[in-house]
């Protein structure tokens, strides 16, 4: 088969997942997929920082700059555009997409969201936010989920879901590090690899 996948990564913070993708992408477990590009919504995002010294591109791109929300989608597009990007990874992305942008790369977008979807998630369920409101309701089990992205926040097809405990005790922090442990390292390469893979054998039907 022809090239790999080429995946775009949309960060906004600490990029702990990104650095799980790029982590994978090294010891082979995503073997139909490489990271060519990432992008950050946040100048100081240290994700940005974890891309230059895996030797990967790295972009700033401010909204404000960009003169809003139709300008940030317009210079996302064009950056994948040039560098044939076919799979976006959303790996810690607290910004939401407009439906223009979802159409446009329908099941090309994934997401990874730390609770069971359908709790805990929507627009203003975004990191440690999605862990004290699952202590608040006082669930016993939470975890993660990556999904497919569309025009509803948190809302797409499920791809890979995973349980995690919840213990007596826990801290939104404490929860946080659990379910990123068991559950989103884990979950987000291997997402990512069965979707490379699957956009790698229907391009090569194409003879693309
Ligand atoms: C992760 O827990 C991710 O699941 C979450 O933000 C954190 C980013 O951490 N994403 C969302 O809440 C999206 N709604 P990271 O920058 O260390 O990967």
């Amino acid at each position: 088969m022809e090239r790999r996948t080429r995946i775009a990564v949309l960060v906004s913070g600490g990029g702990t997942n990104l650095q799980a993708l790029i982590d994978a992408e090294r010891s082979g477990i995503i073997k139909d997929g490489e990271i060519v590009l990432v992008v950050s919504n946040r100048r100081s995002a240290y994700a940005l920082e974890r891309a230059k010294n895996a030797g990967i591109e790295a972009v700033f791109v401010s909204k404000k700059e960009a003169g809003g929300q139709e300008g940030f989608e317009a210079r996302l597009n064009s950056l994948f555009e040039e560098r044939s990007v076919d799979l976006i990874v959303l790996a810690g992305f607290l910004a939401i997409l407009g439906p223009e942008f979802t159409a446009r790369w329908d099941h090309r977008i994934i997401n990874i969201h730390p609770s069971l979807i359908p709790s805990f998630c929507g627009e203003g369920f975004y990191g440690l936010k999605v862990h004290e409101a699952a202590l608040a309701k006082g669930v016993k089990v939470t975890g993660a989920t990556v999904h497919f992205v569309n025009e509803v926040p948190d809302g797409g097809e499920i791809i890979l879901q995973k349980a995690v405990e919840v213990m007596e005790g826990d801290t939104p922090e404490i929860l946080q590090r659990r379910v990123m442990e068991q559950a989103e390292w884990k979950l987000l390469p291997a997402a990512v690899q069965q979707v490379s893979e699957k956009l790698r054998k229907e391009r090569a039907e194409r003879g693309e």
